[in-house]
Protein backbone atom coordinates (compact mmCIF):
# COMPACT_ATOMS: atom_id res chain seq x y z
CA UNK A 1 0.00 0.00 0.00
CA UNK A 2 1.50 3.18 -1.77
CA UNK A 3 2.03 6.06 1.23
CA UNK A 4 1.68 9.40 -0.64
CA UNK A 5 2.01 13.82 0.18
CA UNK A 6 0.36 15.51 -2.06
CA UNK A 7 0.79 19.24 -1.96
CA UNK A 8 -1.93 21.59 -2.58
CA UNK A 9 -4.80 19.21 -2.18
CA UNK A 10 -7.53 21.26 -1.43
CA UNK A 11 -8.74 21.85 -5.25
CA UNK A 12 -8.04 21.43 -8.60
CA UNK A 13 -5.36 19.12 -9.65
CA UNK A 14 -4.21 18.40 -5.97
CA UNK A 15 -7.75 17.00 -4.77
CA UNK A 16 -8.02 15.13 -7.76
CA UNK A 17 -5.02 13.19 -7.18
CA UNK A 18 -5.78 12.94 -3.40
CA UNK A 19 -9.24 11.27 -4.40
CA UNK A 20 -7.61 8.99 -7.07
CA UNK A 21 -4.26 7.96 -4.60
CA UNK A 22 -7.21 6.84 -1.81
CA UNK A 23 -10.01 4.93 -4.19
CA UNK A 24 -6.46 3.06 -5.01
CA UNK A 25 -5.81 2.21 -1.74
CA UNK A 26 -3.17 4.64 -0.89
CA UNK A 27 -2.32 6.44 2.47
CA UNK A 28 -2.64 10.12 2.17
CA UNK A 29 -1.02 12.73 3.58
CA UNK A 30 -2.91 15.79 1.84
CA UNK A 31 -1.54 19.32 2.45
CA UNK A 32 -3.30 22.57 1.86
CA UNK A 33 -2.81 25.81 3.46
CA UNK A 34 -5.76 26.63 5.36
CA UNK A 35 -7.54 23.15 6.06
CA UNK A 36 -10.95 24.83 6.55
CA UNK A 37 -10.73 26.16 3.42
CA UNK A 38 -10.89 23.00 1.76
CA UNK A 39 -14.50 21.47 2.42
CA UNK A 40 -13.81 19.13 -0.21
CA UNK A 41 -10.75 17.60 1.70
CA UNK A 42 -12.96 17.04 4.66
CA UNK A 43 -15.88 15.34 2.58
CA UNK A 44 -13.26 12.65 1.66
CA UNK A 45 -11.46 12.19 5.20
CA UNK A 46 -15.22 11.11 5.97
CA UNK A 47 -15.33 8.93 3.51
CA UNK A 48 -11.56 7.43 3.74
CA UNK A 49 -11.39 8.12 7.67
CA UNK A 50 -7.35 7.71 8.76
CA UNK A 51 -6.42 6.82 5.28
CA UNK A 52 -6.37 10.25 4.89
CA UNK A 53 -4.22 12.64 6.61
CA UNK A 54 -4.91 16.45 6.32
CA UNK A 55 -1.87 18.21 7.04
CA UNK A 56 -1.35 21.98 6.91
CA UNK A 57 1.32 23.40 4.76
CA UNK A 58 1.97 26.72 2.87
CA UNK A 59 4.77 25.73 0.69
CA UNK A 60 6.46 29.30 0.70
CA UNK A 61 6.63 29.13 4.32
CA UNK A 62 9.94 27.22 5.72
CA UNK A 63 8.68 27.18 8.78
CA UNK A 64 5.72 25.40 7.52
CA UNK A 65 7.44 23.50 5.67
CA UNK A 66 9.47 22.17 8.61
CA UNK A 67 5.94 21.63 11.28
CA UNK A 68 4.26 19.52 7.95
CA UNK A 69 7.32 17.12 7.86
CA UNK A 70 7.27 16.95 12.33
CA UNK A 71 3.47 16.10 11.67
CA UNK A 72 3.66 13.73 8.96
CA UNK A 73 6.43 12.12 10.80
CA UNK A 74 4.13 11.50 13.77
CA UNK A 75 2.07 9.32 11.20
CA UNK A 76 4.47 6.89 8.96
CA UNK A 77 8.20 6.39 8.62
CA UNK A 78 8.42 6.14 4.54
CA UNK A 79 6.82 8.11 1.47
CA UNK A 80 6.85 6.08 -1.53
CA UNK A 81 5.14 9.32 -3.61
CA UNK A 82 5.72 12.70 -2.77
CA UNK A 83 3.65 15.36 -5.69
CA UNK A 84 4.37 18.83 -5.59
CA UNK A 85 1.39 20.00 -7.13
CA UNK A 86 0.89 23.40 -5.48
CA UNK A 87 1.83 26.39 -7.25
CA UNK A 88 0.36 29.84 -8.38
CA UNK A 89 -0.29 31.88 -11.66
CA UNK A 90 -0.62 35.46 -12.56
CA UNK A 91 -4.39 35.77 -11.64
CA UNK A 92 -4.48 32.90 -9.09
CA UNK A 93 -6.01 34.50 -6.05
CA UNK A 94 -4.52 36.67 -3.41
CA UNK A 95 -1.25 36.85 -5.97
CA UNK A 96 -1.57 40.49 -6.33
CA UNK A 97 -1.76 42.31 -9.64
CA UNK A 98 -1.98 39.99 -12.44
CA UNK A 99 0.37 42.42 -14.54
CA UNK A 100 3.43 42.79 -11.89
CA UNK A 101 4.20 38.93 -13.38
CA UNK A 102 3.65 39.35 -17.08
CA UNK A 103 3.38 42.78 -18.56
CA UNK A 104 6.89 44.14 -19.65
CA UNK A 105 6.74 47.70 -18.32
CA UNK A 106 4.93 46.73 -14.83
CA UNK A 107 6.77 43.62 -13.81
CA UNK A 108 7.49 43.75 -10.15
CA UNK A 109 10.77 42.20 -8.99
CA UNK A 110 9.54 41.07 -5.34
CA UNK A 111 5.99 39.30 -7.34
CA UNK A 112 8.05 37.53 -9.83
CA UNK A 113 10.35 36.07 -6.64
CA UNK A 114 7.26 35.45 -4.76
CA UNK A 115 6.22 33.39 -8.15
CA UNK A 116 9.55 31.67 -8.32
CA UNK A 117 9.33 30.97 -4.45
CA UNK A 118 6.06 28.85 -5.09
CA UNK A 119 6.47 27.63 -8.08
CA UNK A 120 10.09 26.26 -8.11
CA UNK A 121 12.25 26.71 -4.79
CA UNK A 122 9.46 25.13 -2.97
CA UNK A 123 9.10 21.85 -4.36
CA UNK A 124 13.12 21.19 -4.18
CA UNK A 125 12.52 22.01 -0.27
CA UNK A 126 10.03 20.43 -0.16
CA UNK A 127 11.38 17.21 -1.62
CA UNK A 128 14.62 17.90 0.25
CA UNK A 129 13.05 17.91 3.56
CA UNK A 130 11.29 14.67 2.75
CA UNK A 131 14.37 12.90 1.76
CA UNK A 132 14.56 10.42 4.11
CA UNK A 133 10.78 9.42 4.27
CA UNK A 134 11.54 8.61 0.50
CA UNK A 135 14.66 7.33 1.33
CA UNK A 136 12.78 4.77 3.68
CA UNK A 137 10.92 2.93 0.88
CA UNK A 138 11.27 0.31 -1.28
CA UNK A 139 10.51 2.19 -4.59
CA UNK A 140 10.20 5.90 -3.61
CA UNK A 141 8.58 8.41 -6.92
CA UNK A 142 8.52 12.16 -6.48
CA UNK A 143 6.52 14.15 -9.34
CA UNK A 144 6.68 17.86 -9.72
CA UNK A 145 3.33 19.14 -11.43
CA UNK A 146 5.31 21.28 -14.34
CA UNK A 147 3.79 23.20 -17.23
CA UNK A 148 4.39 23.35 -20.76
CA UNK A 149 4.98 27.47 -20.24
CA UNK A 150 8.02 26.19 -18.87
CA UNK A 151 9.08 25.05 -22.17
CA UNK A 152 11.87 26.76 -23.72
CA UNK A 153 11.58 25.56 -26.96
CA UNK A 154 7.78 26.14 -27.13
CA UNK A 155 8.30 29.36 -26.04
CA UNK A 156 7.71 31.84 -29.04
CA UNK A 157 6.04 34.84 -27.21
CA UNK A 158 6.78 37.25 -24.49
CA UNK A 159 5.06 37.88 -21.42
CA UNK A 160 4.12 35.23 -18.63
CA UNK A 161 7.75 36.37 -17.21
CA UNK A 162 6.83 35.03 -14.02
CA UNK A 163 4.98 31.75 -14.34
CA UNK A 164 7.14 30.64 -17.61
CA UNK A 165 10.26 31.45 -15.61
CA UNK A 166 9.05 29.70 -12.56
CA UNK A 167 7.89 26.14 -14.54
CA UNK A 168 11.61 26.36 -16.15
CA UNK A 169 13.54 26.87 -12.99
CA UNK A 170 11.52 23.82 -11.31
CA UNK A 171 11.97 21.74 -14.26
CA UNK A 172 15.95 22.78 -13.69
CA UNK A 173 15.45 22.47 -10.35
CA UNK A 174 14.14 18.95 -10.53
CA UNK A 175 16.08 17.56 -13.02
CA UNK A 176 19.67 18.03 -10.63
CA UNK A 177 17.77 16.60 -7.76
CA UNK A 178 16.84 13.86 -10.04
CA UNK A 179 20.46 12.77 -10.59
CA UNK A 180 21.48 13.23 -6.42
CA UNK A 181 18.55 10.78 -5.80
CA UNK A 182 18.96 8.52 -8.09
CA UNK A 183 21.76 6.36 -6.10
CA UNK A 184 18.91 6.00 -3.76
CA UNK A 185 16.73 4.52 -5.90
CA UNK A 186 14.40 7.77 -6.16
CA UNK A 187 13.30 8.71 -9.56
CA UNK A 188 12.33 11.77 -10.11
CA UNK A 189 10.07 13.38 -12.80
CA UNK A 190 8.83 16.68 -13.95
CA UNK A 191 4.98 16.32 -15.59
CA UNK A 192 2.91 18.92 -17.62
CA UNK A 193 -0.45 17.78 -16.90
CA UNK A 194 -1.86 19.42 -19.79
CA UNK A 195 -4.56 22.32 -19.92
CA UNK A 196 -7.41 21.27 -17.32
CA UNK A 197 -10.50 22.55 -16.06
CA UNK A 198 -8.87 24.02 -12.33
CA UNK A 199 -9.48 27.56 -11.00
CA UNK A 200 -6.22 27.82 -13.02
CA UNK A 201 -7.07 26.29 -16.45
CA UNK A 202 -10.34 27.89 -16.36
CA UNK A 203 -13.34 26.36 -17.93
CA UNK A 204 -12.31 26.50 -21.63
CA UNK A 205 -9.59 23.82 -20.63
CA UNK A 206 -9.32 20.80 -22.77
CA UNK A 207 -9.11 18.05 -20.07
CA UNK A 208 -10.79 17.18 -16.85
CA UNK A 209 -8.90 16.83 -13.83
CA UNK A 210 -10.43 13.43 -14.06
CA UNK A 211 -8.35 12.55 -16.96
CA UNK A 212 -5.35 14.16 -16.42
CA UNK A 213 -4.79 12.90 -12.96
CA UNK A 214 -5.60 9.28 -13.88
CA UNK A 215 -2.92 9.87 -16.49
CA UNK A 216 0.38 11.19 -14.50
CA UNK A 217 -0.67 8.16 -11.82
CA UNK A 218 -0.15 5.67 -15.15
CA UNK A 219 2.90 7.47 -15.41
CA UNK A 220 4.48 7.34 -12.38
CA UNK A 221 3.24 3.59 -11.83
CA UNK A 222 5.37 2.81 -14.96
CA UNK A 223 8.42 4.72 -14.55
CA UNK A 224 11.61 3.11 -14.28
CA UNK A 225 15.09 4.30 -13.11
CA UNK A 226 16.05 5.21 -16.96
CA UNK A 227 12.98 7.52 -16.66
CA UNK A 228 14.81 9.88 -13.85
CA UNK A 229 15.31 13.47 -14.70
CA UNK A 230 12.52 13.48 -17.55
CA UNK A 231 10.16 15.90 -18.39
CA UNK A 232 7.15 14.11 -19.66
CA UNK A 233 3.34 14.87 -20.18
CA UNK A 234 -0.01 13.72 -18.64
CA UNK A 235 0.03 10.66 -21.34
CA UNK A 236 4.01 9.74 -20.88
CA UNK A 237 5.35 11.64 -23.82
CA UNK A 238 8.66 13.16 -23.92
CA UNK A 239 8.11 16.60 -23.26
CA UNK A 240 10.19 18.73 -25.07
CA UNK A 241 12.58 21.49 -22.77
N1 LIG B 1 -4.74 23.63 -14.71
C1 LIG B 1 -3.86 23.66 -15.70
O1 LIG B 1 -4.24 23.76 -16.88
C2 LIG B 1 -2.39 23.53 -15.43
C3 LIG B 1 -1.52 23.46 -16.52
C4 LIG B 1 -0.16 23.31 -16.30
C5 LIG B 1 0.31 23.22 -15.01
N2 LIG B 1 -0.55 23.32 -13.95
C6 LIG B 1 0.03 23.20 -12.60
O2 LIG B 1 -0.70 22.26 -11.85
C7 LIG B 1 -0.61 22.57 -10.45
C8 LIG B 1 -2.00 22.61 -9.85
O3 LIG B 1 -2.72 23.65 -10.50
P1 LIG B 1 -4.32 23.73 -10.56
O4 LIG B 1 -4.68 23.83 -11.97
O5 LIG B 1 -4.92 22.69 -9.70
O6 LIG B 1 -4.49 25.18 -9.91
P2 LIG B 1 -5.50 25.74 -8.82
O7 LIG B 1 -6.83 25.16 -9.01
O8 LIG B 1 -5.30 27.20 -8.86
O9 LIG B 1 -4.89 25.15 -7.44
C9 LIG B 1 -3.65 25.57 -6.99
C10 LIG B 1 -3.33 24.83 -5.72
O10 LIG B 1 -2.05 25.28 -5.25
C11 LIG B 1 -2.19 25.66 -3.89
N3 LIG B 1 -1.25 26.68 -3.47
C12 LIG B 1 -0.97 27.87 -4.07
N4 LIG B 1 -0.06 28.55 -3.34
C13 LIG B 1 0.24 27.77 -2.27
C14 LIG B 1 1.09 27.91 -1.16
N5 LIG B 1 1.84 29.01 -0.96
N6 LIG B 1 1.14 26.91 -0.25
C15 LIG B 1 0.38 25.81 -0.41
N7 LIG B 1 -0.47 25.62 -1.43
C16 LIG B 1 -0.53 26.59 -2.35
C17 LIG B 1 -3.62 26.16 -3.77
O11 LIG B 1 -4.02 26.18 -2.43
P3 LIG B 1 -5.11 27.25 -1.87
O12 LIG B 1 -6.44 26.60 -2.08
O13 LIG B 1 -4.72 27.41 -0.44
O14 LIG B 1 -4.95 28.51 -2.66
C18 LIG B 1 -4.35 25.12 -4.62
O15 LIG B 1 -4.56 23.95 -3.88
C19 LIG B 1 0.13 23.90 -10.36
O16 LIG B 1 1.49 23.67 -10.07
C20 LIG B 1 -0.01 24.46 -11.76
O17 LIG B 1 1.02 25.37 -12.10
C21 LIG B 1 -1.89 23.47 -14.13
Amino acid sequence: MKRTLITGAGRGLGLEFARQCLQRGDTVFATVRAPADAPALVDLQAAYGDKLTIVPLDVADKDSIEASYQRVREHTDRLDLLVNNAGIGAISKNVGDVNAYRVLGQLDDERLLFMLRVNAVAPLMIAQRYLDLLQASDAPRVVSISSGRGSLHDKTTGGSYGYSTSKAALNMFMRSFAFDVLEFGIINVVINPGWVQTDMGGSDAELMPEESIAGILRVVDSLTPADAGRFLDWQGNEHPW
